[in-house]
């Protein structure tokens, strides 16, 4: 059986799709600058090409797919494609800003999708439409009550930046008192158009400094391919967790493998190597020869320099913005 196998020997079997560059948000730190021109809707893989191009994939061993954006809740075929996929045999996941998940939870509660993962990165109102540059907190945080609520795990996604959200770490760290979910703190990371500067990263390390004097917390086990590095406040029912691609990168663990919105294979967030697989698709040809073609060049997705990449590749500064490859 064929398995997506690099040369460090990383399997991948998890596949984020991104099914839309454009999004109801104008986060700071994902959004480039200029304005942003978004895919017309027919150079986004359509429901049937979403669906078939997972399923060739699950022939690969992928068995867990995220659905990433821009914000995957704005496409109005969002049910159909979620409908579709809860037939493949994979762990559907979704990762989305939470303001439109009210509408979704009947769907999302029947086809067995579980995780949510929602980004919330300040929980004062002033801030949060300062960041996002929309004032709708309320309806997300209602929203996370909701699929709380409603037995769902969620996570939520926290990007920190020093001297702008950095003082709400405790504060989200209070919320895994009483609700069972997962805070994850991620430290901010460059893309084409955000903005980013070193002196504007907070690192974990800085993070729990902060978090020491207000809480007892422990270590928990992670597991070598996720992208977090966990704690819990003893006691508490929730957990928190780093994503810290800046101070300490997880390529190592790496099992991601990603689908822009335009259909683009791309085996690295950091990665300049795009396979074009929509196109071959519309063509009518097989697309398989394309995901073979990353089997034979294996090494072409972050490995070696595992520790300080950036700056020892300043180049990655360069990449597509957030919005376009989807997280
Ligand atoms: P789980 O499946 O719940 O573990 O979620 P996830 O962390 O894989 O996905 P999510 O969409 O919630 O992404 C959270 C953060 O991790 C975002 O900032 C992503 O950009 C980042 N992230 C996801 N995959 C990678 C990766 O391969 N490399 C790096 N450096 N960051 C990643
Ligand atoms: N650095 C870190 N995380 C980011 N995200 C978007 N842009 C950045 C960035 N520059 C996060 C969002 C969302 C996830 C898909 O990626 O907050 O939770
Ligand atoms: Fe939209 Fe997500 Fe980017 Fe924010 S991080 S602008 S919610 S795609």
């Amino acid at each position: 059986m064929n398995n997506l196998i690099d040369s460090y020997n990383r399997v991948h079997n998890y596949l984020r799709i991104s099914l839309t560059d454009s999004c109801n948000f104008r986060c700071i730190y994902c959004m480039p600058n200029e304005k942003m021109q978004c895919l017309p809707y027919g150079e986004l893989m359509n429901p049937e090409e979403i669906f078939s191009i997972s399923e060739i994939f699950t022939k690969y061993q992928i068995d867990k797919i995220r659905l990433t954006g821009g914000e995957p809740l704005v496409r109005r075929d969002f049910a159909e494609i979620v409908k579709k996929l809860s037939n493949l045999p994979v762990e559907l996941n979704l990762t989305t800003n939470g303001v439109l998940l009210h509408k979704y939870v009947d769907l999302l509660k029947d086809t067995g999708l579980h995780t949510i993962n929602i980004s919330i990165d300040s929980l004062q109102e002033e801030k949060f439409k300062f960041l996002t540059k929309r004032n709708v907190l309320a309806q997300v945080w209602d929203n996370i009550l909701l699929y709380i609520n409603r037995g769902f795990h969620v996570k939520i996604n926290t990007v920190i930046m020093k001297n702008i959200n950095d003082d709400e770490i405790n504060d989200f760290i209070s919320l895994t008192e009483n609700y069972p979910i997962q805070v994850r703190f991620i430290e901010f990371m460059p893309f084409s158009g955000n903005q980013w500067e070193k002196n504007k990263v907070i690192t974990m390390s800085e993070m729990l400094n902060i978090i020491d004097s207000h809480f007892i917390y422990e270590k928990i086990q992670d597991n070598n391919h996720d992208t977090t590095k966990k704690f819990k406040v003893k006691g508490y029912e929730g957990t928190f967790a780093f994503i810290t691609t800046m101070s300490q990168p997880f390529c190592q663990g790496c099992n991601r493998m990603r689908i822009t919105a335009d259909g683009k294979m791309k085996n690295c967030l950091f990665g300049k190597d795009e396979f074009d697989i929509l196109t071959t698709l519309r063509k009518g040809e097989d697309i398989e020869p394309i995901i073979q073609s990353f089997l034979k060049n294996k090494h072409k997705k972050m490995g070696g320099q595992f520790e300080n990449f950036i700056k020892l590749n300043p180049e990655y500064l360069k990449n597509r913005s957030m919005i376009k490859i989807g997280g």
